[in-house]
């Protein structure tokens, strides 16, 4: 039976851990969390993408631990673990250090390493091969390295592991074939690139192009406002173009762990070659101001109405990141909250997939109330359980940042 490795338990890592038991192999999952051990061990998933039903199924088959001594029986081993920012914006491999010197002690001959972790170009042969070749195996002649990025985009159900296409370069030829019959076991369709750098870029090219496209449109809603034009309708309106056109909405921010990150792996890489990547600085300027553009437009609602934000009571309906799940990194929202805190307003918030905001003291509130009590309501994330026209008919003002409630036409909405 086929052994996976699974190092990194988290949206990436979970997910692909049970796609390949599901597809018969045996996974082992090490992660340094004890309590995300703990949890699958219980067959509890924290993460939305798998239901504790899917866990269970696949529970004589899917192991997690703490030790990496573990996978010595694996004949591959995936790293899934987080590629964050410094404060200062360069890339903290922190995480993919320590993972990369803990599987050098315990590697054997015969492996495949694969990195899914998002990351520039150069990565995976520059920097991670060294570190795994300090278990003396030389990559190429004793074990098997390539780079696969991960494009699992949590909460969406219309594509799978299995349908949405794997990239995969492999540092050798050997390496890049290796690499692809393994994702064939779980994927329909894995596209081989010549090289692990190819793939890196792909990645990043991906999240660049989103980036880039979200900048564009938040930019033109900000002068829509100015001109008096509907941006809805304008996006509604375009969209209807059957070529030449993909529809990006507009909205406070970009959030999560990948947008707001990955395109700055790339800028700092592109300075070691005397190269200023433009469209990913000013796409990231763009969209770090829109909550601030968001602010002033919930300061003009309330002005409107002779109120000021000190005071007022503000209920922020949605504080993930994205629509459909809990995951709140770096989410507008949180933005959102710091500066209308900043300005003196009476705060409270609800999400129905995130129960709790430790660092600002609040939790999720029953909605009916909390609205009838607010002065203002603003839509920041719009989940799919939220009737949002309901909702909008109850309150006193609305700021609706995400154009779910276009269609309403009520006076008491105001929308980005
Ligand atoms: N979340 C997404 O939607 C998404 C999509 C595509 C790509 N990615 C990329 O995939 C990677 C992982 O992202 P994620 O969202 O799954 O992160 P995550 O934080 O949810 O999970 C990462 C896990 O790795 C563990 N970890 C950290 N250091 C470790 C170590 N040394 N050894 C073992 N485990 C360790 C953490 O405890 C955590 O459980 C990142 O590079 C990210 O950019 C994420």
């Amino acid at each position: 039976m086929l052994t996976v490795g699974i190092v990194g338990l988290g949206y990436v890592g979970v997910p692909l851990g049970v796609g390949f038991a599901e597809a018969g192999a045996r996974v082992v999952g090490v992660d340094v969390d004890a309590r995300k051990v703990t949890a699958l061990a219980a067959g509890e998933s924290y993460v939305e993408d798998v239901s504790s039903e899917r866990l269970a199924g696949v529970a004589d088959r899917l192991s997690a631990t703490t030790r990496y001594a573990d996978l010595a029986e694996a004949e591959a081993i995936l790293i899934c673990v987080p590629t964050p920012l410094t404060p200062n914006r360069e890339p903290e491999l922190g995480p993919l250090r320590s993972a990369a010197r803990a599987l050098a002690e315990i590697l054997r001959p015969g492996q495949l390493v694969v990195l899914e972790s998002t990351t520039y170009p150069g990565t995976t042969r520059d920097w991670l091969v060294p570190l795994l070749e300090e278990s003396g195996l030389r990559v190429g002649r004793d074990i098997s390295v390539a780079y696969s990025p991960e494009r699992v985009d949590p909460g969406r159900t219309d594509y799978t592991l299995r349908t949405t296409p794997k990239v995969v370069g492999g540092v050798t030829e050997r390496c890049g074939r290796r690499a692809e019959e393994l994702y064939d076991v779980v994927c329909d369709d894995v596209v081989r690139v010549s090289s692990p750098e190819a793939a890196e870029l792909a990645k990043l090219l991906e999240n660049i192009f989103r980036s880039v496209n979200i900048a564009l449109v938040n930019e033109l809603a900000v002068l829509a406002d100015r001109m008096g034009i509907d941006i809805w309708e304008v996006v509604d309106a375009a969209a209807t173009k059957p070529y030449g056109f993909m529809r990006f909405d507009p909205g406070p921010g970009m959030g999560g762990h990948c947008l707001p990150v990955d395109p700055f792996y790339l800028s700092w890489r592109a300075r070691q070659f005397d190269f200023a990547t433009e469209f990913i600085e000013l796409a990231g300027k763009v969209n770090q101001q829109m909550p601030y553009y968001c602010l002033e437009r919930v300061e003009r609602t309330l002005n409107d109405v002779e109120r000021p934000v000190r005071g007022s009571r503000i209920l922020i309906l949605g504080v993930a990141y994205k629509s459909g799940v809990g995951d709140v990194r770096e989410s507008p929202a949180l933005k959102l909250l710091d500066l209308l805190a900043a300005r003196g307003a009476e705060l409270s918030y609800h999400d129905p997939h995130v129960p709790s905001l430790a660092e600002f003291g609040l939790t999720s509130l029953p909605l009916d109330a909390l609205v009838a009590d607010s002065d203002l309501v603003l839509i920041v994330t719009a989940h799919p359980s939220v009737d949002h026209d309901r909702l909008a008919r109850g309150a006193r003002l609305v700021v609706d940042l995400r154009g779910v409630t276009r269609e309403l036409g009520a006076a008491n909405v105001v929308r980005l």
